[in-house]
């Protein structure tokens, strides 16, 4: 607005932010998908956004506003997702928030599949989806800052260290979302930053506040 008179230090820097859940079809009418509200993801755009930088939004299909300021891009699938991710390269930012479906259905049906009386279910064949984060992490076009979440039930920390590593990320933020924390579909987020510098813990926030600070975060590395 006129009155917002925040420090803009990422002025002039293109990010990208992915949101969201993914939908992988099994025929027109079903899909595979996991659970996210796309809250978090659409705050870090938001905030980005807010310190100057030029934001491009690739959101799964989320049923919350688009936040202001941002340029958003809709998709499905997780296909549709790196495809949209690598058009809008080059970036100096990539913060992957999304909760990519990590299989989709092998084929799916272009017709509605129908009951058959007596028959079980036929079995779906699934195949692995590309790894977003994984390819623009080692992409020849790589943003100079790229981040990945890591939402965990069990082994927080040294599962995010696995993934700082396997996929090229330069911090992974890490929570636990086992269903009593309520962060999944919540408005408050508790994480910690994994980074080769070691492991910072953040306070109990907001998952505006978790964005707010990442941004600033990512900031300080301009
Ligand atoms: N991610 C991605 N594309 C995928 C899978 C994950 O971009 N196909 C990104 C997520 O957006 C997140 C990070 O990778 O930033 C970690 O996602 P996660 O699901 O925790 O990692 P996986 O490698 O899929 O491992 P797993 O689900 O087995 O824990
Ligand atoms: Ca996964």
């Amino acid at each position: 607005t006129l009155l917002d008179d925040t420090p803009k230090p990422l002025a002039g820097k293109r990010a990208i932010v992915t949101s969201g859940p993914t939908h992988e079809p099994i025929d027109p009418v079903r899909y595979i998908a996991n659970r996210s509200s796309g809250k978090q993801g659409h705050a870090i755009a938001a905030s980005l956004a807010r310190l100057g930088a030029e934001v491009t939004l690739v959101s799964g299909p989320v049923t919350i506003p688009d936040p202001a300021g941002v340029t958003v891009i809709r998709v499905e699938s997780a296909a549709d997702m790196l495809e949209a991710v690598t058009s809008a390269l080059p970036a100096d930012i990539a913060v992957f928030v999304a909760a990519v479906a990590d299989w989709r259905v092998a084929a799916a049906s272009g017709e509605k599949i129908k009951k058959q009386p007596g028959e079980g279910p036929a079995p779906l064949e699934l195949t692995e989806n590309p790894d977003i984060l994984k390819t623009i992490g080692h992409h020849e076009n790589r943003p100079k800052l790229v981040v990945g979440f890591a939402a965990e039930t069990s082994d927080v920390i040294s599962s995010a260290q696995a993934k700082l590593a396997r996929k090229g990320a330069d911090f992974i933020v890490a929570n636990d979302v086992s269903p009593a924390t309520g962060i999944m579909g919540g408005d408050r987020n508790r994480v910690r930053i994994v980074s080769s510098d070691g492991v910072e813990d953040w306070p109990d926030l907001s998952k505006a506040e978790v964005a707010d600070r990442l941004a600033a975060r990512i900031a300080e590395a301009f």
